[in-house]
């Protein structure tokens, strides 16, 4: 009996141990896929840490993949409300839910994800695009090596004076707000100061 006790214990932990070498396996392999070649993590005078080209490239080089949780939109939305408190409360206008497509998104909140680490800039050099069921950030302009890769988070105009924008480009709008609302932001702030 003591015999066969220990036998079901010896295979409690053989298939303890195998299900953490699967998972450390996977866990290693996700940390290198969230590296590249072409950029590495540094301190950042834009903020915090940033991402910076280790190379020059050219447009449409594909630099990082955007590593993440898979969610669906209603985690997502859950996500996206406490982010949004953290913000108010805090002032950190963290992004990192992109939609994938029409029932799942990408959280890219993990530390194995150094591209989440890529600040905001009003003359950003990538954009995130999508590629069946992944993220990738690409050059949209040549960089050089030492440039800090940067993209345009695409804020809302809500709420802008939450978010001043420290890219220090001389067309910087002053604040994180997607370009396709710089317009109406130009006017709000001419009112403003009117
Ligand atoms: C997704 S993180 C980017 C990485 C961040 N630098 C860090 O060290 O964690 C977003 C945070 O960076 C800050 N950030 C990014 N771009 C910025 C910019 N152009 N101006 C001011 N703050 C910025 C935001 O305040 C936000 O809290
Ligand atoms: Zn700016």
């Amino acid at each position: 009996m003591a015999k066969k006790n220990g036998g079901k214990k010896k295979q409690k932990r053989y298939d303890h141990l195998t299900e953490m070498a699967r998972i450390t396996r996977l866990m290693k392999e996700m940390y290198e896929r969230g590296q590249s070649d072409l950029c590495e993590v540094r301190n950042s005078e834009i903020h915090g840490r940033g991402v910076y080209a280790t190379e020059d490239m050219e447009p449409e080089t594909q630099i990082i993949e955007y590593l993440g949780e898979y969610i669906n939109k209603e985690i997502s939305e859950e996500r996206a409300w406490a982010q949004a408190a953290k913000a108010e409360e805090n002032g950190e206008a963290a992004v990192y839910i992109f939609t994938l497509d029409k029932k799942w998104d990408i959280d890219g909140n993990v530390a194995w994800n150094d591209a989440r680490l890529i600040n905001h800039s009003c003359e950003p050099n990538c954009e995130a695009w999508i590629e069946e069921d992944q993220i990738f950030i690409y050059a949209v302009k040549p960089i050089k090596e030492g440039d800090e890769l940067t993209f345009d988070y695409g804020f809302d105009i809500d709420c802008y004076e939450d978010h001043p924008c420290l890219c220090g480009r001389d067309s910087c709008v002053g604040y994180i707000v997607s370009q396709e609302q710089w317009p109406e932001l130009k006017k709000r702030l001419a009112d403003k100061s009117a």
